[in-house]
């Protein structure tokens, strides 16, 4: 059956391009997106991990380890790494796993035999410290994905971890966010002391609380 979000996020030992990794131990204590792309010397594939080598600083900004995966050896993958430097500007700055017998493919659900009976889609995990599965998410082989949607979902991941808030549509970090409707006006009170401003009583907006207080007109 596929992962499904809150699910434990399976172990695995794998031959990477940094080395032989055992999942667990390698993601320590940090958040971990873990992505499959089709195959290596593939047009699509080629820009989306120039440009994840690219993002790198602000994924350890927000403590998250980044790991691809296709199921290629080793030895094609240090072949393409070449190319992804020459060709995007950025050279590989994440590990990629060297999938070559399709096990860990398998363990995540990462082929789809109606859409390709070989080769993986386009797949990414977002997991927590825990080991949780937080998202999940499954791109067709042809569309190459957009990484800052991921970076934006961590930061959602990441505050409404530590604050009684959700994000609303297309939100970005910064922007106001929605208090949860579980909390009574006389907690929310406590909680953000900047105050709100009510849409409906299920629908109230508050500045980020992570942004430092600024004088705004809010109801309460
Ligand atoms: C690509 O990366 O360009 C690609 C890989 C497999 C199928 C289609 C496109």
């Amino acid at each position: 059956m596929a992962l499904q979000l809150g699910d434990t996020a399976p172990d695995f030992s794998a031959a990477t391009t940094v080395g032989p990794i055992r999942f667990h131990d390698w993601a320590g204590k940090s958040w971990v997106v873990l992505f499959s792309h089709p195959k290596d010397f593939t047009p699509v594939c080629t820009t989306e991990l120039g440009y994840v080598a690219r993002l790198r600083p602000q994924f350890d900004e927000r403590n998250v380890k980044v790991i691809g995966l296709s199921v290629d050896t080793l030895e094609a993958h240090h072949k393409w790494a070449d190319d992804i430097k020459q060709t995007q500007g950025y050279a590989l700055n994440f590990p990629l796993i060297a999938d070559a017998d399709r096990s860990i493919a398998r363990l995540y659900d990462m082929i789809h035999p109606q859409h390709d009976e070989l080769y993986t889609v386009r797949t990414v995990f977002i997991i927590d410290p825990g080991r949780k599965v937080r998202l999940t998410l499954t791109y067709p082989q042809t569309a190459g994905r957009n990484f800052e949607e991921i970076l934006r979902v961590i930061d959602s991941l990441q505050l409404t971890d530590a604050h009684a808030v959700s994000t609303p549509v297309n939100w970005h970090a910064g922007e106001e966010v929605i208090i949860v409707p579980a909390l009574s006006d006389a907690d929310a009170r406590t909680r953000f002391p900047q105050g709100w401003r009510a849409l409906k009583p299920y629908l109230r907006f508050t500045p980020d609380p992570r942004q430092p207080a600024a004088s705004s007109e809010l109801d309460f």
